[in-house]
């Protein structure tokens, strides 16, 4: 049973446009149920504002182990047959991910919320996916995927959930926000307190900042391109604070920051991970060489990694301190180890910000315009009140 008993008053919203998805968390994946076809049949989706086709695995592809559920939750395959709203796009693909491939057909069929804001009737539309006959995320906790990234780069001419509903015209704000919830590991039977907000968002709640002006804000635009992921151009600082130990600290210009709700953790260009260690006080090599395993107990606010995103004339500033990313069970399985705090992302310039980073933050996603020709997306940020902090330890 899914409970909405944790949510505040706040969320007691007239807009019918405001969409509130409840967030479950199974095995530290974050996942929002939704329901497709007619009659409507419940799926997960994980969120991934990292990559934009709304997919999930056909029945077909579920029954015959084509799509292999290794995961140890249920999965429901969408059946094509069973819905009576199902209708052809017509179109292929195969999406090669990170961390698996996905293929199947474009899909135009209703999806449904089961309630909005305080109302109790549903709220239906029809939606493009991808029905995956073939799928190598076998551990994936979830039935497919749910793009949130832009339709610029979703396949088989799918159009993503969020860009669907605000050029139908049935959201009420061209933004969606995000908590990420107190519990990062599993929320067990239900759903957590994490919610995903799809036309509005709720900082007023959540954030120390309060409101979406004061929120810190920076612009995605990269001239004469269009938008496609949730990815500012950023610089970086780190050090220790306490020390006054101004000898490590690292400044790089011409790197990227992408936003993905998809990974789990913090990832740095490998051309930087070695340095970025040793100014927060570690050894990556010998951390690699297993000469090294970080003890929890070195993760404190004494040491930061500050991220400038943005314009660099006019940066926003974030501050992500050792103690938010301790993460205990590294290794050993023992608490007294904790995980690394950042891992290579493979790419030159690249953060990968994931969970890790995103949990610590009240978060809005703003398209800034409905159509894609006036678009000016811009992402911003918001400490988490205190109430609302991840429980240190639960990833
Ligand atoms: C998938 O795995 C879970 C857990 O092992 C199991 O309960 C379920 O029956 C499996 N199959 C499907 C189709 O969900
Ligand atoms: C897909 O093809 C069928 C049969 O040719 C056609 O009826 C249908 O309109 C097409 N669907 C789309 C979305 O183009
Ligand atoms: C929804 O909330 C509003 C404002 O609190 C209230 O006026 C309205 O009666 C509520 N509607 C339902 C269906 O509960
Ligand atoms: C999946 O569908 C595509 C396109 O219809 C087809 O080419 C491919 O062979 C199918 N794969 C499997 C494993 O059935
Ligand atoms: C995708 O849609 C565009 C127009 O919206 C159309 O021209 C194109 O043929 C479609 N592609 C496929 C593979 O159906
Ligand atoms: C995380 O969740 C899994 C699956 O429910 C559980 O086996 C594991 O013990 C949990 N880890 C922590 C640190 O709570
Ligand atoms: C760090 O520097 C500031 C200003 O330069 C000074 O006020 C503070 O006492 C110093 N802290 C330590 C621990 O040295
Ligand atoms: C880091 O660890 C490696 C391997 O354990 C070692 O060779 C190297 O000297 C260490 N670097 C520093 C700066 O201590
Ligand atoms: C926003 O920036 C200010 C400094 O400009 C900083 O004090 C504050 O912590 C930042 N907010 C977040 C969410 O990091
Ligand atoms: C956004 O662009 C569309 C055309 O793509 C236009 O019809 C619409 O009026 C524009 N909206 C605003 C607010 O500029």
């Amino acid at each position: 049973m899914r409970s909405r008993s944790l949510l505040p008053l706040a969320f007691a919203s007239t807009f019918a446009s405001v969409l509130d998805l409840p967030i479950w968390v199974r095995n530290t994946y974050s996942v929002v149920e939704v329901n497709v076809g007619s009659p409507p049949v419940p799926h997960f989706l994980l969120f991934d504002t990292g990559s934009a086709t709304t997919w999930m695995v056909d029945a077909e592809c579920v029954e015959s182990d084509t799509c292999h559920n290794g995961s140890g939750y249920p999965r429901t395959g969408y059946s094509a047959t069973a819905s009576s709203t199902s209708e052809p796009m017509n179109t292929t693909t195969s999406i090669d991910y990170l961390g698996g491939v996905t293929s199947g057909s474009g899909i135009l069929d209703v999806f449904t919320l089961p309630t909005v804001g305080n109302c109790s009737s549903p709220f239906s539309w029809t939606q493009s996916f991808l029905s995956a006959n073939q799928s190598s995320w076998t551990t994936l906790p979830s039935d497919g995927f749910l793009g949130l990234a832009f339709s610029s780069i979703a396949d088989a001419n799918t159009t993503t959930l969020v860009e669907t509903l605000m050029q139908d015209g049935l959201l009420d704000s061209t933004r969606f926000g995000l908590y990420l919830g107190t519990e990062t590991n599993d929320t067990g039977a239900g759903a957590g307190n994490g919610l995903l907000t799809l036309g509005g968002s709720h900082e007023d709640v959540y954030s120390v900042e309060g409101s979406l002006a004061a929120l810190n804000w920076s612009s995605l635009q990269v001239p004469g391109e269009d938008a496609q992921l949730w990815r500012t151009s950023m610089q970086y600082t780190v050090g220790k604070q306490a020390k006054n130990d101004t000898k490590h600290t690292v400044t790089a210009l011409g790197s990227w920051a992408v936003f993905d709700t998809g990974a789990g953790r913090i990832s740095v260009p490998d051309d930087v991970i070695e340095e970025i260690y040793a100014s927060i006080g570690m050894n990556w090599t010998a951390i690699l060489n297993h000469d090294v395993i970080p003890l929890c107990a070195d993760f404190t606010d004494d040491w930061y990694l500050d991220v400038f995103f943005g314009d660099s004339d006019n940066p926003t500033q974030v501050r992500i301190t050792g103690a938010m990313l301790k993460t205990p069970g590294f290794a050993t399985g023992e608490d007294k180890y904790c995980w690394p705090p950042f891992d290579p992302s493979g790419v030159s310039g690249l953060f990968l910000m994931g969970a890790q980073f995103l949990q610590n933050y009240y978060t809005v996603f703003d398209f800034g315009g409905s159509e894609p020709a006036n678009y000016s997306a811009r992402i911003g940020f918001g400490r988490l009140k205190d109430e609302y902090k991840p429980v240190v330890g639960s990833v």
